[in-house]
């Protein structure tokens, strides 16, 4: 899971390169490199730093060594799979000659087979990467005289995996080659110039005008000109791109980083999401899932699978599906999911949740439902992702580009989403009362307010998370779909902080887990109004029996609950469908004003990336 650009054609092409990689580093940030092929003297040029966090600072600092008359230059930005995060694995990568240079997102599976295929050929590596396969096979077949284009066409059904390519030739000095298995890649064309990146954002800076790549074409780019060639070598035209996102909005617009940015962004996020799909009848207007009434009616199971917080959102999904709808529902992480045989059929309808439908483990869960015959429904944030394309029915939240590693908006317009979907679930299948459908409606429309009321009371969330900053262990409690809102919460104070943290369904702890309470040990009790509060209550006072620090997520007024908490996170009294995404603001700023107190970076949490390719 790294990040690639490439551009041909435009002024300035070592800034252009430079700002697309600094809005890719979301994508891993191990290392980062250019290749550049130089015009007149057909050299290619390359600097790689393995800085990490820094590296792409370090390539500005250096790149005044490269050359002025520039072509053909790629880009990449890594977050290390194989091979450690040093400067030899950085990309790009070499072939034998040193005049092919290749970037590459994803995984070759059958590197080594090929790397000793390539030794016995007499081929020298010099890197432990899977991606340096890639620069030696294209070279062999240049050697055979394949232009670029053909070279990679050739080299593709040899590789087994998932990836994303980029290359540039010495041989082909203004010509850029691409070419995309699984891993994202758009291309794009201006009057003179062309690019390729992984993401939309990254390409914004050069054109509009952007154009998908479907599975093994290639694309080869040229100085205002992109010609495509299918996997049999005919050439092909390719599929204009729909962009509505700008190139302010992935920047940080005076937030201290990316984060802050989006947690602010979430009441925005949640009536994007929310905007011509429901209405304060209760009507929901969901044209676009392609999947009409009586097909709703029909399914008898919805398995909903997803990875990290997208899974926390299916939680409260599956639980939103049942109440409202009636409709027999589970949910599953992705990864299990995929190899545990599950007995799926027409009767079920399979909803695979990721904000950027691009992560492998529920790619395959959702390719695996539609293998074993069932309805798939693809819930993502990025327009046109592979999960996108490849499902049978597509819903969109519409939270706008997420940069910061850690979810927020992304995972608050997932819950949000979920609960529409609910209640066109039901009121497809009849299942709610005109009264109880109003209800809910409302509930999800005050949405943005009440997470503007959340928000406006950070200062008071960021006390109570000053107070335990130095906390070492942390077990998150709450039930139903508190259990939820626990389990984001644990998940955003570990990736964040650092900090041990455990979510249990509260009742769950006196079967194992309480002995691990002593003196000392901090309960963070998801214990709204909204949802069991009697029995979480209960759970707290075996907590505190055994000398447990409790702060407690409270519905405003609540002084029974601030009575048995050391600490309250205060949030207004909602509806059912709105209460874990209102609960998980004040969790979110937990966990963020934490790290920053350790001086951790939240927007790039270490060992994570924003887009998890590999299994
Ligand atoms: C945590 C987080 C991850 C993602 C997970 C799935 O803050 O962001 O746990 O939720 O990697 O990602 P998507 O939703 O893109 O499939």
């Amino acid at each position: 899971m790294c990040g690639i650009i490439g551009v041909t054609g435009v002024a300035e092409p070592l800034a252009v390169l430079l700002a697309g990689l600094r809005a890719l580093e979301y994508r891993g940030y191990d290392s980062a490199g250019v290749a550049l092929v130089e015009t007149g003297g057909s050299e290619l040029w390359r600097l790689r730093a393995a800085e990490r966090g820094r590296s792409i600072d370090k390539l500005a600092s250096e790149v005044v060594a490269a050359p002025l008359d520039v072509g053909a230059a790629i880009g990449h930005t890594r977050w290390a799979t194989h091979g450690a995060p040093t400067e030899e694995n950085a990309h790009p990568h070499l072939d034998c000659s040193g005049r092919v240079a290749v970037v590459h997102n994803g995984i070759i599976e059958n590197h080594r087979e090929l790397a000793a295929q390539l030794a016995a050929a007499g081929h020298r590596f010099s890197s432990a990467t899977d991606t340096e396969v890639v620069a030696h096979l294209v070279e062999e077949e240049r050697g055979a005289g394949a232009p670029l284009a053909e070279a990679l066409r050739r080299c593709l059904p040899r590789l087994r995996g998932d990836f994303a390519l980029a290359l540039v030739d010495a041989g082909s000095p203004e010509t850029i080659v691409a070419a995309r298995r699984t891993a994202p890649l758009v291309v794009g064309r201006s009057d003179t110039g062309a690019v390729v990146a992984s993401d939309i954002a990254a390409a914004l800076a050069t054109t509009r005008n952007l154009f998908l790549l479907d599975e093994d074409q290639v694309a080869e780019l040229t100085p205002g000109a992109i010609r495509l060639i299918d996997a049999a070598g005919a050439e092909c035209s390719p599929r204009p791109l729909a962009v509505s996102w700008d190139v302010a909005a992935a920047q940080k617009d005076g937030h201290p980083d990316f984060m802050a940015k989006e947690m602010a962004e979430q009441p925005l996020a949640l009536r994007e999401t929310l905007l011509g799909r429901l209405e304060a009848s209760g009507a929901t207007e969901l044209e676009e899932l392609g999947l009409d009434g009586p097909v709703l009616k029909a399914f008898r199971r919805v398995v909903l699978v997803a990875c990290g917080s997208s899974y926390h959102a299916c939680l409260s999904g599956r639980n939103a599906l049942e109440s409202l709808a009636g409709v027999a529902a589970e949910v599953d992480i992705a990864s299990e999911f995929r190899y545990r045989d599950a007995v799926l059929g027409p009767d079920t309808l399979v909803v695979a949740v990721s904000q950027s439908g691009e992560t492998l483990d529920t790619l395959h869960a959702q390719r695996e439902a539609k293998r074993r015959g069932a309805t798939t429904l693809a819930l993502s944030n990025v327009v046109d992702s592979v999960m996108a394309r490849e499902a049978d029915a597509v819903l969109y939240t519409r939270a706008g580009p997420e940069i910061g590693v850690a979810s927020t908006k992304c995972h608050l317009a997932q819950r949000a989403m979920l609960g529409v979907l609910a209640l066109h679930v039901a009121r497809a299948r009849g299942a709610l009362s005109d009264d109880a459908t109003r209800r809910h409606a409302a509930d999800l429309l005050g949405l943005p307010d009440a997470v503007s009321d959340v928000l406006a009371r950070a200062e008071d969330h960021a006390a109570v998370a000053a107070r335990h900053a130095a906390v070492r262990d942390v077990y998150f409690l709450g039930r139903r779909d508190g259990f939820s809102v626990a389990a984001e919460g644990a998940l955003k104070l570990k990736e964040l902080a650092y900090v041990r943290a455990e979510a249990y369904p509260a009742a769950e702890m006196k079967h194992g887990p309480i002995s691990l309470i002593e003196p000392g040990a901090l309960v963070v009790a998801v214990a709204t109004r909204s949802g069991l509060w009697e029995k979480v209550m209960a759970n707290i006072a075996e907590m505190r029996a055994r000398g447990a620090t409790v702060v407690a997520v409270a519905t405003d007024g609540d002084a029974e609950t601030a009575a048995v908490a050391d600490d309250v996170l205060l949030v207004p009294e909602t509806g059912p469908l709105a209460a874990p995404i209102v609960e998980i603001v004040p969790l979110q700023r937990f966990a963020y004003e934490i790290a920053r107190a350790r001086g951790n970076d939240v927007d790039r949490p270490r060992n994570l990336a924003k887009v998890v390719t590999v299994e």
